[in-house]
């Protein structure tokens, strides 16, 4: 894999359910710098506790008006 150091800003949805949470982590595990907003509409299968852990990043985005 090629790595550029170019700082990315990504936009996630569905970032509380399984595979975007585990995205989320990875990403930021192996690019903090880069920012992440996670648009998701919080059905029964988001769940905010699946972030917890990055939710105070920075770069982390959770708008809350969907
Ligand atoms: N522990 C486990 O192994 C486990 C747990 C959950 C799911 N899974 C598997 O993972 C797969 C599904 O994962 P997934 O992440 O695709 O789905 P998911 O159902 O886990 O998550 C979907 C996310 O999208 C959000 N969402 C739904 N509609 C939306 C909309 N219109 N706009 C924005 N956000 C919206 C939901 O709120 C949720 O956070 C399935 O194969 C399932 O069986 C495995």
């Amino acid at each position: 894999m090629v790595y550029y150091n170019i700082i990315m800003k990504l936009l996630v949805t569905g970032g509380c359910g399984f595979i975007g949470s585990n995205f989320i982590r990875y990403w930021f595990a192996n690019h903090p710098q880069d920012s992440i907003i996670n648009l998701d509409k919080l059905t029964y299968a988001g769940n905010l506790e699946n972030l917890k852990a990055i939710e105070a990043n920075p770069g982390y985005h959770l708008p809350s008006h969907m």
